[in-house]
């Protein structure tokens, strides 16, 4: 018996990285598990690796949170299925970096203020489009898929959501303006969600996270690091870090764990920064 038996959580990307290494510790705890992601192969793999491990429901279910419809199918499926949904996480995402001819070093999220590679601001030789396409797959997905769930949230009369972003949008680096932006923009709208729902106790709250090891972090240093070691690559997303490393995907699941589950009962439009003591801000 696990503390979450009988709940039913949805989550968006759960086959890979952070979302799961959630997936695992809600099912551990007797969680039904309803997930998405765009690839069916790697999906069904996380299910049947949940279903055998710990005996868990699981509904895997491919579909794209930048498609209002493919979403609109998945939270009808979940709500269809299981009558409800307790959790809600909003996970999935990705991002791209650009590279830009006056840089001499790949572009780095947390590249130290004034470190001898940095070039002149890249903002000049961007476009609107790059904002866009940032809000677009990081605001505007999170957004679509709370509006969407949310009917099957009400009727468990007592949900809680937790949407994933970066601590960028707390302390920007430089040259991060899309990404850093559109993740402000996902926990004031957090925030601001969590007076309207608070009164129909529903929660929400934000994980931000620094640099964690995922398929994601790995395939940017496959891309821009050629040559370098992985410590040189990632010095500068670890060196003004308190901790002194970057973090992994179960240590996010556990700060998720506890926001979603009812541990976090009276816990609402906050944010927990799980980037081993990056951001200095209480
Ligand atoms: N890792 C970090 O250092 C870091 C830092 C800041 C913020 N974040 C944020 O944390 C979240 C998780 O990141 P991660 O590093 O765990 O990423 P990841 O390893 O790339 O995993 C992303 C998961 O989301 C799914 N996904 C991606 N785009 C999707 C879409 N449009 N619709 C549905 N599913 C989608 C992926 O499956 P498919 O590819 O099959 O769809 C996968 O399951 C993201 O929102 C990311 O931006 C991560």
């Amino acid at each position: 018996m696990g503390e979450l038996n009988g709940k039913i959580l949805a989550l968006t990307g759960g086959s890979k990285g952070i979302g799961r290494a959630a997936v695992e510790l809600f099912a551990k705890e007797g969680a039904a598990i309803a997930m998405c992601g765009r690839t069916a192969d790697t999906l069904n793999r996380a299910a049947k690796e949940l279903r055998e491990r710990y005996g868990a429901t699981v509904l895997p279910i491919v579909a794209d949170i930048m498609d209002r419809e493919s979403v609109d199918a998945f939270t009808a499926e979940v709500g269809e299925t299981f009558g409800r949904i307790d959790m809600l996480v909003n996970n999935a995402g990705e991002s791209e970096q650009h590279k830009s001819d006056k840089i001499v070093r790949p572009v780095l999220s947390e590249d130290p203020v004034g470190a001898s590679y940095l070039p002149a601001s890249r903002f000049s030789e961007m476009d609107e489009k790059e904002f866009q396409v940032a809000f677009e797959r990081k605001f505007f997905g999170m957004l679509r898929v709370t509006q969407s769930a949310l009917p099957w949230i009400r009727k468990a009369n007592s949900g809680s959501i937790v949407n994933i972003t970066s601590t960028k949008g707390i302390q920007p680096g430089p040259r991060t303006a899309t990404s850093a932006i559109a993740w402000a923009a996902c926990m004031n709208w957090t925030q601001g969600l969590s007076l309207e729902l608070g009164p129909e106790n529903i929660r929400i709250n934000i994980v931000s996270v620094g640099g964690i090891v995922t398929p994601n972090l790995m395939s940017a240093y496959e891309r821009w690091g050629k040559g370098m070691s992985e410590e040189e690559y990632f010095l500068p997303r670890t060196q003004n870090v308190p901790l002194q490393r970057l973090g992994t995907a179960e240590e996010v699941a556990e700060a998720i764990y506890f926001l979603a589950s009812p541990r976090g009962g009276y816990v609402t439009g906050q944010c927990v920064a799980t980037d081993g003591g990056g951001v200095r801000v209480i």
